[in-house]
């Protein structure tokens, strides 16, 4: 089996590493032994090492999950050329981590916290050579797409990498709303859950608005709810918080 190295062992570090476990070994790299041995109580099969002042990655193919913040204290530790660097940091262009962190070849990819499910929508973009094997790797947690620009992997950070955040506050707030009319949480938080398990496959095949159409009768309750959602910004908010984490996505990348 391959072996694949992660360097931080965080959230994002975490949820791919359950996603990958059994079709590749995986070695993980902390800063922080405590976090490592509670990572490696829950997941057996992994081994841990904690960070050194120098760190040698000659060969290793290597998925980088810390935070864009840290790439600068973190990259001068590590010594050699990894055979493949892929990079989860949200914003980091390609350039700046060929700069810092030596590598044969090089993939900028953003997964989403869904990939411990196996179902996270990830885009990657960067070295052709390293296409197959990128989209084989992040294939194993769930969907994936290639982006021909760094550009798009930015807009696609605020859509599917924050993208659950996002609906999380969807999903919140409905519930909300069931409790609001006199629901109890418990009700209100199971038809939420049954909601969204059952939307997403009409969304494989059917256009949002094809959905909305389906549902809404003249003069009925989704026409009535739908107007106030409108009334009310959702779709703009949407729009607005799409744009807002791409800038921001930007933003790191300028660092
Ligand atoms: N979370 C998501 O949904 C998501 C989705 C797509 C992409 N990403 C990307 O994934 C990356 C990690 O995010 P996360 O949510 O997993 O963050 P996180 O939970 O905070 O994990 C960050 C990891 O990096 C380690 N770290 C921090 N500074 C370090 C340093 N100077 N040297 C070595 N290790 C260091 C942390 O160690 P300590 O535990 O000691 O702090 C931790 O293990 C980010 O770049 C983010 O853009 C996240």
């Amino acid at each position: 089996m391959t072996k694949l190295t992660f360097i931080g062992n965080g959230n994002m570090a975490k949820a791919m590493i359950k996603g990958l476990l059994g079709k590749y070994n995986i070695e993980v790299y902390g800063r922080n032994q405590t976090t490592l041995n509670n990572l490696k109580n829950e997941i057996a099969e992994i081994e841990t090492y904690l960070l050194d002042d120098t760190n040698e990655i000659n060969g290793k193919n290597i998925i980088l999950c810390v935070k864009p913040n840290s790439l600068d204290d973190l990259a001068p530790k590590l010594t050699g050329c990894a055979n493949s660097l892929y990079s989860v940091l949200a914003g980091t262009k390609l350039e700046t981590l060929k700069e810092k962190i030596k590598a044969t070849a090089y993939i900028r990819t953003m997964p989403n916290v869904a990939a411990s499910y196996q179902k996270s929508m990830t885009t990657l973009t960067g070295d052709g050579a390293l296409k197959e094997s990128a989209l084989e790797i992040f294939g194993n947690i769930g969907e994936t797409l290639w982006l021909k620009t760094e550009k798009e992997i930015d807009i696609a950070t605020a859509v599917a990498g924050s993208g659950p955040a996002f609906l999380a506050l969807i999903a919140e707030a409905l519930s909300d709303g069931g409790v609001n009319a006199g629901l109890a949480r418990n009700d209100a938080n199971t038809l939420v859950q049954g909601l969204f398990a059952g939307f997403a496959p009409m969304l494989v095949d059917t256009k949002p608005s094809e959905i909305k159409d389906s549902v809404m009768s003249p003069g009925g309750t989704t026409a009535s709810g739908y107007a106030s959602m409108e009334k009310n910004g959702v779709r703009n908010g949407m729009i607005e918080a799409i744009k807002s984490a791409y800038d921001k996505a930007c933003e790191l990348g300028k660092k």
